[in-house]
């Protein structure tokens, strides 16, 4: 008998077709609606694999009503949306989608960076409503991104990728890691500083760590004091990092000069959520890694860990050790 995998969402039928070779598959029909929870629930008693996204919990609870599973590959680099330990201590593997959106995710923060240090939303907003009347020495003024100074919270595969891009605008790159990486610091000529030298003396700071208990609130009212009213604050990584209240206080009263926000501490967020009332936010819905073909790659990558690992061998991009 062929082993059974769970798709949590529509996904292309390339990958479909892969997962079927190896297994009855039953999936999600919705490209653009996640599963309800009582449908995972039931499906997974007897799944032996299950390829998710960073939208589906996969926690303790749902783990226990499964009596198979043997594998979670999830389609996504960050994997804070499942319960790691619980899965270790069940055998069951976890694995993610590492290296393939690393170059597409620092472009579309750089991008980020870009749009909210020149205004380009508010800019091209204020030209749709018919605003634009004339030229005017001072409207819509921004940021200079050349030659500023970025700080990166987090240098791993993506922020060693921002920093490469940072340099050919000639900015100065300061860092803070748990630790530190002199060979980065030689290749791109990265400057080594405490999160709290880093918060005072950027331009740009630029949040790129993993989301963990650890780093949860990483960024609030305390860290955000620090920084310049001219800054700007960047978050492509997780929501929760940055403490969302805090930070609507900061843009609101001067405090730091604009943000750009690839995500959110409950995603989706609605139309009406206060960092939308704010000029100097730009907002994204989560499209760090969303090029067509890094996202085909995630998709095969998280369809190559799941198979590895129902033919018994070791997942290319295992995150833990089962016992
Ligand atoms: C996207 O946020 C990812 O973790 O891959």
């Amino acid at each position: 008998m062929k082993p059974k995998v769970y798709v949590t969402r529509k996904i292309d039928d390339e990958i479909v077709a892969r997962l079927e070779a190896a297994a009855d598959v039953a999936m999600w029909p919705e490209a653009d609606v996640p599963v309800p929870r009582e449908v995972l629930e039931r499906e997974i008693r007897d799944a032996d694999g299950l390829y998710c996204l960073l939208t589906d919990t996969i926690d303790e609870a749902l783990m226990a009503k499964a009596e198979r599973l043997r594998i979670i590959a999830n389609m996504a680099v960050g994997y804070n949306n499942i319960d790691v330990a619980a899965a270790t201590s069940r055998g069951i593997q976890v694995t993610n989608t590492p290296g393939v959106l690393t170059e597409t995710t620092a472009d579309l923060t750089f991008a980020l960076l870009m749009a909210t240090a020149r205004r380009i939303v508010e800019a091209s907003d204020y030209l749709r409503r018919g605003d634009w009347v004339t030229w005017s020495p001072m409207l819509l003024t921004g940021q200079d991104v050349y030659g500023a100074t970025l700080g990166i919270i987090g240098l791993g595969r993506i922020g060693e990728a921002l920093a490469r891009r940072a340099k050919a605008f000639d900015m100065k790159v300061l860092y803070c890691n748990r630790t530190r990486k002199p060979q980065a610091e030689e290749r791109f000529g990265l400057t080594y500083a405490d999160k709290d030298d880093l918060l005072r003396q950027s331009d740009f700071v630029c949040v790129l760590v993993p989301y963990t208990p650890d780093t949860r609130g990483l960024i609030g009212e305390r860290e955000l004091a620090l920084m310049k009213p001219t800054s700007v604050l960047i978050n492509t990584s997780r929501g929760g990092i940055v403490d969302e209240s805090a930070l609507y206080r900061a843009l609101k009263s001067g405090a730091i000069w604009a943000a750009g926000l690839d995500v959110f501490e409950r995603e989706p967020i609605g139309a009406d959520h206060p960092l939308l009332t704010l000029p100097n936010v730009v907002a994204l819905p989560h499209i760090g890694s969303a090029s067509v073909r890094t996202r085909m790659r995630m998709g095969h990558m998280a369809a190559d860990n799941l198979l590895q690992a129902l033919a018994g061998g070791t997942p290319p991009n295992l995150v833990n050790v089962p016992g």
